[in-house]
Order: C-alpha cells, then sequence, then structure tokens
C-alpha cells in the first residue's frame, strides 16, 4: 500500500498468446503459488485473449480464486455492425473487471487515435469496468526529451469528460514503447518520475482525487526487477507482458514483497 492507501495492482497481459486450454493450466499453477496474503497484499488481474475469457471467468468462479479478469480491448459501442469487435457489455456479462485501453501496440499496429482511446474509457466506464489507461513515449520521443510532453497529452485526450468519480476508480499504465519487449525497462527512478509527472496532469484535472489514482509501470517487468520498482512511492503496480506467460515468473512478481 502506498503512503497514502493506494493498493497496488499487478495485471497479466498475455497478449495473443494461451489459447484456452492453456489458459486453465496456467491460470490454476498461478492459484497454487499465491496465498491469501498475497492477494491481500495486491490486486492480481489476468487479461487474455478473448476466446479464454469465459473459461477463466468459468475456473476463477468456481475455485473462487481471486483474480480479477480483464479483457485487452473493447470497441466503445454497445452492439452494431462492426465485424470482429468485441463490445462492453459483452465483457461486462463475463465479469471483466478491468479493460486495457490504448495499450501502444493497439495505437501503432491498428491506428487507435487518442480520440478513440477516449471514448473506449468512457464506454468502460458506462458499464461499471474500470479501464487501464496506457501511455508512453516512443524511443524518439525520449531521446528528443518529449517524454513529458508525450504523456502529458496522451493523458488528457483519454481523460477528456471523464468525471472525478470516475477517474478515481482508472488506473493508468506508464509503459515506455521502447522498453516493451525489448528486455530494456526504465530505471526505477525515470520510471517514478515520469509517473509523477502524469500524476500531475492528473492534478490538474481532479485536483487531490490525483492522489487515489493508481499509476501502474510496464514494459519488460521480470521478477528480477519488479521489487525496485514497487519501492518507488509513486509506482502502484505494474501491467507485465511476456513475464506474466509463465505462472512460476508471475507469481514471483506478484510476490515481489516475499
Ligand atoms: P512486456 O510487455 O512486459 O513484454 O515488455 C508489457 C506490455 O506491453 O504491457
Amino acid at each position: 500500500m502506498s503512503a497514502v492507501g493506494r493498493m497496488p495492482i499487478i495485471a497479466a497481459n498475455w497478449k495473443m498468446h494461451h489459447d484456452h486450454l492453456v489458459a486453465i493450466q496456467v491460470v490454476q499453477k498461478l492459484s497454487y503459488r499465491l496465498e491469501a496474503d498475497d492477494y491481500a497484499a495486491c490486486d492480481v488481474v489476468i487479461a487474455p485473449p478473448f476466446t479464454d475469457l469465459r473459461t477463466i471467468q468459468t475456473l476463477t468462479e468456481s475455485d473462487n480464486i481471486p483474480i480479477a479478469l480483464g479483457a485487452q480491448n473493447c470497441h466503445w459501442k454497445d452492439d452494431g455492425a462492426f465485424t470482429g469487435e468485441v463490445s462492453p457489455p459483452m465483457l461486462a456479462k463475463l465479469n471483466v473487471s478491468y479493460v486495457i485501453v490504448g495499450h501502444s501496440e493497439r495505437r501503432q499496429l491498428f491506428g487507435e487515435t487518442d480520440e478513440m482511446v477516449n471514448a473506449k474509457v468512457k464506454a468502460v466506464f458506462r458499464h461499471e469496468m474500470t479501464p487501464i489507461v496506457c501511455v508512453g513515449e516512443t524511443l524518439d520521443e525520449r531521446e528528443a526529451g518529449r517524454t513529458d510532453e508525450r504523456v502529458d497529452s496522451q493523458a488528457r485526450a483519454a481523460f477528456d469528460g471523464v468525471k472525478g468519480p470516475e477517474a478515481l476508480r482508472c488506473v493508468v499504465a506508464y509503459e515506455p514503447i521502447w522498453a516493451i519487449g525489448t528486455g530494456r525497462n526504465a530505471t526505477p527512478e525515470d520510471a517514478n518520475t515520469t509517473i509523477a509527472s502524469i500524476r500531475g496532469v492528473l492534478r490538474s484535472l481532479y485536483g487531490d482525487t490525483a492522489d487515489q489514482i493508481r499509476i501502474q509501470y510496464g514494459g519488460s517487468v521480470k521478477p528480477g526487477n519488479i521489487a525496485d520498482l514497487m519501492a518507488m512511492p509513486e509506482i502502484d503496480g505494474a501491467l507485465v507482458g511476456g513475464a506474466s506467460l509463465d505462472p512460476d515468473d508471475f507469481a514471483r512478481i506478484v510476490r515481489y514483497r516475499v
């Protein structure tokens, strides 16, 4: 728990890995490795591919495994002629609690704009789920000294028109693009500084409510670097890609305090 009472949140982003049969094994193994103390110390989330959601929901609910379900994306409309898309109410019906919105892979590979991210954030809130809003700079932007400017504009766009009580429930993930899947992570100090600057943006929008909003770091988080990241006062958790696929590694990340 941070000094002002923000509960850490560690989320697995499986991306396009693990079919629903593998998912059962991974979640079962993870549940054998995590104990009540671990769930009491941090919120644990798995965001699998859409095709795994129902399977994991059934498993966690029948075995009382307190892992929350996340989705990796959604459309902003409730229904309609949008071939290939999945809507927020469909996710809510599966007891999905979190939806990752604006991941850099969606922005870079699938053309997601700040406007789409904002529409998705609002749609997720409308269906009582929590968005995990991703922001982060490219290597060029970082080297040009434009990190703060980039995350500032992404955060302002994502939260445009979002009211304080909703923003309070939101999770932000600061994910420098150059650190994703590259094995190059930001130093804990650098990540802390940028996250403090994101919190500054949220403070300018929501006043002291910003102190309650959880901000994760993501980008090559591993069992070996999580404790140093989590020791930073502004870092409230992690969004973990590659290292979340293996239940042993992910359990070690969740148990960073042990
Ligand atoms: P990574 O991915 O941990 O594999 O760097 C993080 C993410 O993209 O959320």
